[in-house]
């Protein structure tokens, strides 16, 4: 097992953004997105990452990107570090880049984030008990924890900068990006879920719900970001799943129990990770690119 890659600087490309996960560097009309092998868990950065963790997800989501491109074309440019401007190809760091980056098309990303849910989980179970509805989408009566939709939702919310983002309603989207947009990006989106779940069906996986963003560039609606990964996606074992019953999430499991077994208040700084939870944590991404993209991932 390799070293976790756990940030990434360029000695001449800005920084612009460095999130739970990914660093996104600027080069003018495009960017660099890297995934590092740091993993969060109840919203907080662990100390200790998942080594290769961000190139499973990496090319996780460049799978969906191609195998997703007639329902909408994507922001990726390329892949391969070779292929990258020289800037960044001749970066004493590149090597830290490979297989776990992308250059894409810069784009204006709507402010809306299109959670499609086909199950019920997280926070729109908690509405549903509470409301009888997901984000303003009335629901039938007698639906149980993980129950399947009889019809999946769209159910976005805005990309909050601090903190957890914030559920909006179906109208509320339309008013931020207009109405006609807003009914792009939702049919757009459900038909991409649809078509993963189905994929991801035929794996033995449920792709319970999952998170898009799309941005706009030279007019053209881009699907954007990561797609479709353990990160932006809840992904159960189908031959575990009962519905009534609280899945156990794919990836983060042996990492929550852990954590929920310590005295510790899920406050930053996270406790260090100890090598077997990691080992057992790294396994299921690598179950996941096993399962998703039949074939083994090798590192770089
Ligand atoms: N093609 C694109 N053009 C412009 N911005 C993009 C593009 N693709 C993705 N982005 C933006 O890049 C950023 C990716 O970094 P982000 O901070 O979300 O990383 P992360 O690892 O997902 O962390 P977090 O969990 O904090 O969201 C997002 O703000 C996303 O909207
Ligand atoms: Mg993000």
């Amino acid at each position: 097992m390799t070293r976790p890659i756990m940030s990434v600087e360029l000695a001449n490309v800005p920084k612009l953004r460095s999130g739970k996960v990914r660093e996104v560097f600027d080069l003018g009309d495009h960017l660099l997105i890297v995934a590092t092998d740091r993993i969060s868990a109840f919203d907080v950065i662990m100390p200790t990452g998942i080594p290769d963790k961000g190139a499973v997800l990496t090319q996780i989501s460049n799978f969906w990107f191609d195998k997703l491109r007639d329902v909408v074309p994507h922001h990726v440019v390329a892949t391969h570090v070779g292929d990258f401007p020289a800037v960044v190809r001749e970066d004493p760091r590149s090597r830290d880049l490979a297989g776990r980056s992308v250059l894409v098309r810069k784009a204006e990303v709507l402010p809306v984030e299109c959670i499609v849910r086909g199950y019920l989980a997280g926070s729109g179970w908690k509405d549903y008990m509470a409301t009888g509805m997901t984000s303003g989408v009335e629901l039938p009566p007698g639906l149980q924890l993980a129950s399947r939709l009889p019809e999946p939702v769209f159910t976005p919310s805005t990309k909050a900068h601090h903190g957890h983002d914030e559920n909006i309603t179906r109208s509320e989207a339309a008013r931020m990006i207009g109405e006609e947009l807003a009914e792009r990006i939702e049919d757009v989106a459900k038909r991409l879920y649809l078509a993963a779940r189905e994929h991801a069906e035929a794996c033995g996986l449920i792709l319970a719900d999952t998170k898009f963003e799309f941005g706009l560039c030279d007019g053209e609606l881009l699907l954007v970001d990561e797609a479709l990964t353990p990160d932006s996606s809840r992904f159960w074992d189908a031959e575990l799943y009962r519905p009534g019953e609280s899945p156990a999430s794919f990836d983060k499991q042996f990492i929550r129990d852990y954590l929920e077994g310590l005295d510790w208040n899920k406050q930053a700084p996270g406790p260090v990770l100890p090598d077997d939870i990691v080992a057992r944590t790294r396994e299921k991404y690598l179950e996941a690119f096993r399962r998703l993209l039949g074939r083994e991932f090798t590192a770089a």
